[in-house]
């Protein structure tokens, strides 16, 4: 048996689309409604969870491998995890964003507060930056923020809010990560292979 932590939203049906066209038995995940865990009768087990969690249940040790955008492993820290396959899928990037007439930022949301830190202080910059969970595009419109660094895939949430991108910050994938203490087991270095030859 091998357990995969899967991010659950937007990568989900991709991924259930490589399992598909790699072999795997992806049945249960597409008839999963509201379970959070299913097992194929490949012998595989499917956590779904939100992408900090799902990298934490590899700090955890308790799943071999984890399917997460790039996004949530820069903002968490590139050189913790394994990452072995770039699934190319969830293609989207993280970008800066405000209304047309953004100047200077004092103050940032973002979801991905080190990504922002980081992206300033590049540029000499030190914006108060202040983390939101979800739904970031408020905080220029509610005045919490001059602008937000977020990740846009079909630009549609920012255009629906009058917001538009500034400054694109860098391409965003989804990688399949792999717990250290799970190389170089049979059944996850057979998983891997599969999912390999079918990633485009
Ligand atoms: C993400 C992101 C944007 C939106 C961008 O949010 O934070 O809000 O998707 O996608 P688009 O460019 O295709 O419109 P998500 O839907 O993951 O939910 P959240 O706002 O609750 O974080």
């Amino acid at each position: 048996m091998i357990r995969v932590a899967v991010t659950k939203g937007r990568i989900e049906e991709e991924f259930i689309e490589l399992l598909r066209k790699a072999g795997f038995d992806s049945t249960p995940i597409c008839n999963k409604g509201r379970s959070l865990l299913v097992k194929s009768k490949d012998n595989i087990e499917f956590i779904f969870s939100k992408s900090n969690d799902t990298l934490k249940f590899i700090d955890l040790d308790i799943v071999d491998l984890a399917v997460v955008g790039k996004d949530a492993i820069i903002e968490n820290d590139t050189e913790t995890y394994n990452e072995l396959l770039d699934l190319n899928i969830g293609k989207c990037h993280l970008a800066l964003a405000g209304f047309s007439n953004y100047k200077e930022a004092k103050v940032i949301a973002s979801k991905y507060p080190n990504v922002a830190r980081k992206f300033f202080a590049k540029k000499n910059k030190y914006p108060k930056i202040v983390k939101i969970e979800g739904s970031v595009e408020l905080a220029p419109i509610l005045k919490i923020a001059d602008g937000i660094v977020d990740i846009v895939q079909s630009g549609n949430t920012l255009k629906a809010n009058g917001l538009e991108v500034i400054e694109k910050i860098c391409d965003i994938s989804t990688s399949l990560v792999i717990n250290p203490n799970s190389i170089g087991l049979n059944a996850i270095d057979n998983f891997i292979e599969k999912l390999g030859r079918v990633v485009c």
